[in-house]
């Protein structure tokens, strides 16, 4: 089983390259913040909690997310493959990513580490809230905090696995199908 994280800053271009991903590898695409948004839409419990975080740009409580993924893993246990969008998010979490790897017999093949500017991320999550419906898309300040959550708590998570030799670099400015080829090249060289 084939098991991909795709990694970096809100806007990135993580959603966007994990719908090419899993289409040419079969794979499937577990995002966190899809998931939450769905419990939002369909007013359960947990999608409650999370929208008061999420309408702030602040992350979700590690034990609740950690939960939640585990879950997904063990109803996606038998397929080709798991891609894994804006999760781990924190250290802690992918602790215990490693930890529920161990007990599954699985490993992680490869960590895909996009980034790009400062300024292009807002640009673009500024432009994609013209027709997102996302709530921490429409104000500029809440898509400050969530970059400077991102730069303050999940980009050590990249240093984790760089310090694993899991890690590999991305430029996620340029054409979405150039960015895409260069991820091909990776995936291919990781399975
Ligand atoms: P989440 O849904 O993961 O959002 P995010 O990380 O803020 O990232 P985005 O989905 O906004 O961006 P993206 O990288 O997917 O970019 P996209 O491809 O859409 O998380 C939302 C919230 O949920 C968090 O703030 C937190 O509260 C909570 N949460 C989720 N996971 C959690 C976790 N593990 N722990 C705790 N809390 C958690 O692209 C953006 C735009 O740019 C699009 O319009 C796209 O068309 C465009 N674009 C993409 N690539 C290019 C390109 N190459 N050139 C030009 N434009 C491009
Ligand atoms: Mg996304």
């Amino acid at each position: 089983m084939l098991n991909i994280a795709i990694f970096g800053a809100p806007g990135v271009g993580k959603g966007t390259q994990s719908a090419l991903i899993e289409k040419k590898y079969n794979l499937v695409h577990i995002s966190t913040g899809d998931i939450l948004r769905e419990e939002t839409s369909k007013g359960t419990e947990l999608g409650l909690k999370a929208k008061a975080y999420m309408d702030k740009g602040q992350l979700i409580p590690d034990e609740l997310i950690i939960n939640m993924l585990e879950k997904k893993v063990d109803e996606n246990i038998n397929a080709e493959g798991i891609l894994y969008d804006g999760f781990p998010r924190t250290v802690k979490q992918a602790e215990a990513l490693d930890e529920m790897f161990k007990k599954k017999g699985l490993k992680l093949d490869t960590f895909l580490c996009l980034s790009a500017d400062h300024d292009t991320l807002v640009a673009r999550l500024l432009n994609r809230a013209k027709d997102s419906g996302r709530s921490d898309d429409a104000d500029v300040n809440v898509i400050e905090n969530r970059i400077k959550v991102y730069n303050e708590q999940t980009l050590p998570v990249a240093d984790y696995y760089r310090a694993q030799g899991k890690a590999v670099e991305i430029n996620g400015i340029g054409e979405i199908n150039d960015i895409f080829k260069l991820i091909c090249s990776v995936i291919d060289n990781a399975k």
